[in-house]
């Protein structure tokens, strides 16, 4: 039998209202119908005390941190910092100075592989992806490869979109330089076994970064538990601002690694003969850093704190369940990622119906999903499609959001019946396609 939902759990399921009037956003119309928000893979919306905290800090604490000796400084420097705590926090990392402020994911990766690649990797040496990865979990690596001379080496995924671990206990040797693997698929939704492939390459005193851009989200992070190496992910999927994120990294790998970018703040003295480097994390964090950002996102991770992780994945567990149990009565539909760990991302693609034309006609009805190669196209060619029509869900997404998802799926294919009903978007990558 089925376990009851918690206590907790019955926040969402019960009075799905409360939370969704937290979130300012949802309250309004799209094209006359109630909006319903299922990109949250993309971006997530963003809950009014992160919104009041932003416009808090600029109409009362504006300045810039770490630099002035004035009572605006030193507050800005204060919750800039308590932000970084709160951030330790929610990923239970040991210190704060290992939590380094960046502008998302993207950033996050790119630093550990000019900075980690460039000091601790050498030609010949190998680098371990997987084959579901996003691909900033991919393009990085390919750059160092062109400028060092190593090279990648891919784990392969079956059919339900799950890597294959046989396949990447071969892939690991003597050679392997480091693993960089997604927590969660964004393409496919796939929870990756995160224990187990830490273990394995720590085994061989391999280092393991991990893109926890689609995890954060909608699970509990324990970076100690996990003992990874590196975590990154991005503030805006975090229902925290856009141009923030977070590299974890472990306290003696970080300190083994030179600064990525320079420029003040980084530095303890220059002259023009010599510069000494600051102490983590300002190492790390070159210029001006997005002040109020870093300051919005330690709210959200509050905020989720407070609701409880835990709650959230169970819920939104319930809620991929239904929509998956749904979406499989519609006929002509295949979901693309069948895992058996997933979190709230149902990819699919019909039939009769191409990703874009039924994102453009849902969108008609209120409903958003996104369209395309999600920036993971050797996971469309490992299926041999171009694009999937993607659902993602958040903690503001109700049964009834399936429902009218749906309902609109329906609508489509209503329409794509009638013979006579042009394509909107013709052809494989149709005009609203965007590479990324
Ligand atoms: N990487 C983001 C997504 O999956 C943008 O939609």
């Amino acid at each position: 039998m089925k376990p009851l939902p918690t206590k907790q759990v019955q926040q969402f399921l019960s009075a799905p209202e409360k939370i969704i009037e937290q979130f300012p956003i949802l309250q309004q119309k799209i094209r006359g119908k109630r909006l319903v928000y299922l990109d949250n893979a993309a971006t997530s919306q963003k809950p009014r005390c992160v919104l009041e905290r932003l416009s808090r800090f600029y109409r009362e604490e504006n300045a810039n941190v770490k630099r002035g000796l004035h009572y605006l400084s030193e507050r800005s420097t204060l919750a800039f910092e308590k932000a970084r705590e709160k951030i330790r926090k929610f990923l239970n990392a040991k210190k704060s100075e290992e939590i380094i402020f960046v502008r998302g994911a993207t950033e996050a990766i790119n630093l550990v592989a000019q900075s980690y690649g460039h000091s601790q990797l050498k030609a010949g040496d190998e680098i371990i992806i997987s084959h579901m990865e996003h691909h900033a979990n991919i393009v990085p690596w390919q750059i160092l490869c062109q400028q060092l001379g190593t090279k990648l080496r891919v784990i392969p995924i079956n059919q339900q979109g799950e890597l294959l671990m046989d396949e990447y206990e071969k892939l690991l040797n003597s050679k392997t330089g480091l693993v960089a693997i997604t927590h969660v698929s964004n393409a496919l939704g796939t929870i990756n076994p995160l224990k187990e492939i830490i273990h394995l390459a720590h085994q061989q005193n391999v280092p393991v970064l991990v893109d926890g851009a689609q995890a954060v989200p909608h699970l509990e992070v324990d970076v100690q538990k996990l003992d990874c190496d590196f975590y990154v992910f991005s503030g805006h999927k975090l229902y925290g601002p856009t141009g923030i994120g977070v590299l974890y990294g472990k306290e003696t790998l970080l300190n083994a690694m030179p600064p990525w970018q320079g420029g003040g703040e980084m530095i303890r003295r220059v002259t023009f003969e010599k510069t000494t480097y600051n102490a983590l994390p300002h190492k790390f964090e070159a210029g001006t850093p997005a002040i109020a950002q870093a300051i919005g996102l330690g709210t959200a991770v509050e905020y989720l704190s407070n609701l409880g992780l835990s709650a959230i994945e169970e819920f939104e567990v319930e809620l991929l369940r239904y929509a998956t149990e749904r979406i499989q009565e519609i006929p002509g539909i295949k979901i693309i990622g069948e895992a058996k760990e997933k979190a709230g991302i149902l990819s699919f693609v019909m039939d009769d119906i191409h990703a874009h034309d039924l994102g453009t006609i849902l969108d008609q009805q209120g409903v958003a999903i996104r369209a395309g190669h999600h920036c993971a196209m050797p996971v469309m060619g490992f299926y041999q499609v171009s694009a999937t029509a993607r659902a993602s869900f958040a903690l503001y997404n109700t049964m009834e959001d399936v429902d009218l998802l749906i309902t609109g799926i329906l609508a489509a294919k209503k329409i794509f019946a009638s013979s006579t009903t042009p394509r909107i978007n013709p052809g494989a990558c149709g005009a609203t396609h965007k590479p990324c």
